[in-house]
């Protein structure tokens, strides 16, 4: 069968600044809290990668460009480093950074690939952290300056914002399960953190439509439907909470303009919500999006609690429910993630039935495989794994836009092999082959594959 996708659908990729820029301790650039935390705990990183070693972005911007061209990207996602262009994330613009930013954006244009724009992926700058990172108000205004920055510097050609990729991330790896710095395990603090990183959106959301820019601003978000082990009311409830405290913990206040009510009560009655102020939910109101990201790498299955909950241990979302294997479930096992296609379906007709249908793409969706050397034939790795991994997956979103999804693009996670946080580069993602230590970069046969879609705007398959 032939899948065909609407006209004028993005077909691309998606990366970000401090996983493929490199230079990470150059260029007139600020420290991260990644920059820090692997000075203090290399331990932590894969082989002792860290982010310093990452895919030399900034150095072969234009030849990788070249590249993304070859593999007919009519769309490209990364983000700008914050610590890069504000070194201490309140002060003077670096002018390196605006030139390399500067000749990012135009050479994407010239190449008629049009830039996709994060503001904050997962890199705060040490000195925003310094004072509390997002626990800090004063953050959120930092954030909001260096949002405005952005668009005045970059708005006459950008014309997709996202002002977060993956917002709970940072919440739950930073405050809640020990996979990112600052490694505080206090549920009251995450809650915090989301609240103000909520904020921090819609300032940024406010400050764009005030300043009347062209284009449109949206957000990207990680979405794992929470499927229940069984119909039995005691595991829906479970799955329900799941939802509210992964999905829409972020979805409804970007989408809807508030908070669900349920998830505010159960946060209540634990005596976890944050400190709010009057003027809050007038911001939140008006943080709404024009166009939302979906990333889409695993489904989220639970069930009830099989046991009672410590009351001494610390507070966490899985007092409501258990993590549920469910038997048979196809798995990736280098990234230890369920393979379930369908789930990406389950997330367009969830917004198309209970969000209003909002304009979306998929900005994420990707599998991560380790040592694909093994895979080499005649000098390219043959990742047919990763064709079908792609091709049933766009299957269910052909499904999803038959149906009326309003989904406008499919762009993978990721276009170079790079680097993945603490894994580093255990686990390859890229349509395009890395070697670390020439840098040479050699297209996959899922890039080939990707580069044929793209052009003919489908694909067949059984
Ligand atoms: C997403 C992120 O979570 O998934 C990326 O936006 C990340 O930054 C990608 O690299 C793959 O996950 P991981 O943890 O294997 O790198």
């Amino acid at each position: 069968m032939k899948y065909s996708f609407p006209e004028h659908f993005w077909w691309g990729s998606a990366s970000s600044a401090l996983q493929t820029e490199g230079e990470s301790l150059g260029g007139g650039k600020g420290l991260t809290t990644w920059d820090h935390w692997f000075a203090n705990q290399t331990n932590r990183f894969h082989q002792g990668v860290g982010p310093q070693d990452t895919s030399t972005f900034y150095h072969n911007w234009k030849a990788d460009i070249q590249l993304l061209k070859q593999l007919n990207h009519n769309s490209f996602r990364t983000s700008i480093s914050w610590a890069r262009l504000i070194p201490d994330g309140v002060g003077e613009v670096n002018p390196q950074a605006v030139e390399f930013y500067n000749q990012v954006f135009d050479e994407l244009l010239e190449q008629g690939i049009t830039p996709f724009i994060t503001l904050f992926h997962f890199d705060m700058p040490m000195a925003m952290q310094e004072i509390g990172g997002w626990e800090n108000r004063d953050v959120v205004a930092a954030y909001s300056r260096y949002a405005q920055i952005c668009f005045e510097l970059f708005g006459d050609r950008v014309l997709h914002w996202f002002t977060f990729n993956e917002p709970i991330v940072p919440v739950e790896g930073g405050y809640l399960y020990d996979f990112h710095y600052p490694n505080v395990v206090d549920f009251r603090r995450a809650a915090t953190v989301a609240y103000h990183t909520v904020l921090a959106h819609a300032q940024a959301v406010r400050a764009f439509r005030a300043g009347h820019y062209a284009g449109e601003i949206g957000i990207v978000l990680n979405l794992t439907p929470s499927y229940p082990r069984s119909q039995n009311p005691l595991d829906v409830k479970a799955a329900h909470y799941a939802d509210l405290m992964f999905n829409r913990s972020f979805l409804d206040p970007v989408l809807r303009g508030e908070y669900p009510a349920d998830l505010v009560a159960l946060l209540k009655a634990y005596d976890q919500l944050p400190a709010c102020q009057p003027e809050d939910s007038a911001l939140i109101a008006e943080g709404t999006i024009d166009l939302l990201g979906i990333n889409y790498y695993q489904p989220r299955r639970v069930k009830c609690r099989d046991s009672a909950v410590n009351p001494q241990a610390p507070f966490m979302p899985e007092w409501f429910f258990d993590n549920y294997e469910m038997p048979g479930r196809k798995m990736n096992p280098y990234r230890g993630w369920e393979i379930y296609e369908p789930g990406i379906y389950d997330i367009l007709v969830n917004l198309r039935e209970n969000y209003g249908n909002p304009r979306c793409f998929i900005s994420e969706n990707g599998m991560g495989v380790e040592n694909e050397q093994r895979f080499i034939e005649n000098g390219q790795i043959n990742d047919q794994y990763r064709i079908d991994f792609i091709s049933e997956h766009l299957k269910w979103v052909h499904k999803g836009i038959s149906e009326g999804a309003n989904c406008l693009g499919y762009h993978m996670w990721t276009f170079i092999d790079n680097w993945s946080w603490c894994n580093a580069y255990k686990n390859r993602y890229g349509f395009i082959q890395l070697d670390l230590n020439t840098q040479q970069r050699t297209i996959k046969k899922s890039g080939e594959w990707f580069a044929a879609t793209s052009l003919n705007n489908s694909f067949d398959k059984e």
